[in-house]
């Protein structure tokens, strides 16, 4: 059903599985000697965020932030917004913040300067997919990069359109006319 929507498929299941494979071996080496805060951004990468620390073999703690910066819009509006903020007291802690995907890095941008606002002990960021060609923000580079990505309009994996497609089990770049 979801798949008539989709134009191509561009991150199949087993890529996927590698990146955060990958991706799972260097954080467990980063933060083997450092008790880490993982902060997945709501909602787009909750799915990420379950795989991913299942491959760090880390001591570390969970929380989620809920921002949003596209709503149901197609294009960012630019503007930050809080709509859940994390339970946990950041000072002095290290933190790993997991995105599904940066694109202009507006929402990492906040996100980032915020946490160290916060006095965290150090703050990275993690994310499955880079967009830079649509890059804003030039300072926002990501420590951890599952995959580069061209500049179409991706779905599944936790990556929505109009908060639809995102239990899809890989990454495909969706049909025009379904968002014309
Ligand atoms: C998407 C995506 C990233 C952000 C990236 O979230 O999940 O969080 O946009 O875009 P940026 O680099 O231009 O800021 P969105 O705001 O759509 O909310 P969602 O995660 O709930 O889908
Ligand atoms: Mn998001
Ligand atoms: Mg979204």
């Amino acid at each position: 059903m979801l798949e008539q929507d989709i134009k191509e498929v561009l991150v199949t299941r087993e890529e996927i599985q590698e990146a955060v494979n990958r991706l799972g071996e260097q954080l467990t080496k980063e933060y083997k000697d450092k008790e880490v805060v993982v902060v997945g951004i709501l909602r787009g990468a909750s799915i990420f965020m379950a795989d991913i620390v299942r491959a760090m073999d880390v001591y570390l703690e969970i929380d989620f932030m809920d921002v949003s910066s596209y709503g149901d819009a197609f294009e960012s509006s630019g503007e930050v917004k809080i709509i859940k903020d994390l339970d946990t007291h950041l000072e002095g802690r290290h933190v790993l913040v997991v995105e599904d995907i940066i694109d202009t890095g507006r929402t990492l941008k906040y996100l980032v300067d915020l946490f160290k606002y916060r006095k965290a002990a150090s703050v990275q960021v993690c994310t499955l997919l880079d967009k830079p060609a649509r890059r804003v923000v030039k300072d926002i580079i990501p420590d951890y990069v599952g995959l580069e990505v061209p500049d179409e309009f991706v779905v599944g994996y936790g990556l929505d359109f109009e908060q639809k497609y995102r239990n899809l089990p890989y990454i495909g770049v969706l049909k025009p006319e379904i968002y014309q």
